[in-house]
């Protein structure tokens, strides 16, 4: 018989690919949805065609991180074996707009699945999509999963409480309840607001002459940025281990936002010149004249994670893991399937 595994947030980037990778290894997949006004299933709207067929690709549920009897009910419809929890106020911005709701989402929503789980005495295993905004304002070179946490932000905070909270369970009543520390991993797939996805689109934007500038924050954060489809490979593994244990996922590398601005600029061929300082730093086209990256304070942050860099060993040596896609391919990958969207071929 097939395995069954729900995952939560199977229409967010993550998720999207964790459904592929599920249906290559012949999992029955099941996905939990919200009721949205506009249509929120772009990114799995290949796998939906015919659901309620019986050969659907994957199967979807209405349910809400916040309704805990939606919970319920999709657990005991679907017997899962495995869960993987990915919903989330998943966004360290509007964290701060939203610190309430981010709480009830991304932390309280965590509480309310791990005890549909434990009350519906399932025998499923747990992964909880943790992140490596726990270490926040870290002092330490690299960051494993012995490193104390420090989180910056509502979402640091709410992971937070979902990290212990899935140990707690863990240890006590013996569920198979695991966390998968993620660095940030991105993809074609990246919500449009966050820093990569922001600059490949608008880049493609600018080059389409569908955008004049693009407006950022800080420039000067660090981030260890890897490719999503990898680090979903990596939550699967995390959860075929014979003991329920918490793992870092990252590519062992870091840079700064302007490191991959100007890392994409060059894949473009956009020559630039660099104007002015501070917050009134401007990147000019030297072809057009045009001022095209402008800073904006909104996009500034009440507290900063200044820079994170993962110690993925422990994933290596126990799982067999490994990133594999560089910064510079990244970057390529997104450029060229935004670009595509725009006919420009690179
Ligand atoms: P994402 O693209 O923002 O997707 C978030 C998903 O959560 C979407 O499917 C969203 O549904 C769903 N969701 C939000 N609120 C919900 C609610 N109240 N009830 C049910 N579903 C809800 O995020 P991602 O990049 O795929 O990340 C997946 C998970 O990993 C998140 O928990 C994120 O915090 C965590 N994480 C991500 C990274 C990263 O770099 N990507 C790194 C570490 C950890 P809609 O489509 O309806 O909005
Ligand atoms: N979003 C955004 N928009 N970020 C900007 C901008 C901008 O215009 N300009 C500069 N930044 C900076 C942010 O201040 C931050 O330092 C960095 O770019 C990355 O921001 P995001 O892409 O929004 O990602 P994040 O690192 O805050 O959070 C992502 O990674 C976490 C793992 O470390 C999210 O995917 C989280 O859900 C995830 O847990």
């Amino acid at each position: 018989m097939k395995k069954r595994a729900i995952i939560t947030g199977i229409t967010g980037q993550d998720g999207s690919y964790l459904a592929e990778l599920l249906i290559q290894k012949d999992y029955e997949v099941h996905g939990v949805v919200r009721r949205a006004s506009t249509f929120n299933r772009g990114r799995i709207d290949h796998l939906c065609s015919d659901v309620g067929h019986p050969d659907a690709a994957i199967y979807l549920h209405y349910g809400d991180l916040g309704d805990s009897n939606s919970l319920l009910r999709i657990l005991s419809d679907v017997k899962p074996d495995e869960i993987y929890n990915l919903a989330a106020q998943s966004h360290v911005g509007v964290s701060f707009d939203m610190p309430e709701y981010t709480g009830d989402i991304t932390a309280l929503g965590t509480t309310r699945l791990l005890e549909a789980l434990r009350t519906s005495k399932l025998p499923a295993k747990f992964y909880q999509a943790s992140s490596s905004e726990l270490y926040g304002k870290t002092t330490s070179p690299m960051q494993n999963e012995e490193t104390p946490f420090y989180p910056r932000s509502p979402y640091g905070c709410a992971k937070a409480y979902a990290y212990y909270l899935t140990r707690n369970y863990r240890e006590s009543y013996g569920m198979y309840a695991v966390n998968g520390i993620l660095f940030n991993h991105e993809s074609p797939r990246r919500g449009e607001n966050f820093v990569t996805r922001k600059i490949t689109l608008s880049l493609a934007n600018i080059l389409a002459g569908k955008q004049e500038c693009l407006y950022l924050g800080n420039l000067e954060a660090k981030r260890d940025w890897g490719y999503a489809p990898e680090f979903v490979e990596g939550m699967w593994k995390i959860m075929q281990q014979p003991e329920p244990e918490d793992y870092v996922l990252a590519t062992g590398r870091t840079a700064s936002v302007r490191d991959f601005l100007e890392l994409c600029m060059k894949h473009l061929h956009i020559r630039y010149e660099r104007k002015g300082s501070g917050k009134d730093e401007t990147y000019t086209d030297t072809k057009t004249g045009r001022t095209i990256v402008a800073l904006d304070p909104l996009y500034h942050r009440p507290a900063e994670v200044d820079f994170l860099l993962g110690d993925a060993s422990k994933a290596k040596r126990k799982l067999g893991w490994e990133a594999k896609t560089t910064i510079e391919e990244l970057a390529r990958i997104m450029l060229e399937a935004d670009c595509r969207e725009q006919g420009i071929s690179l």
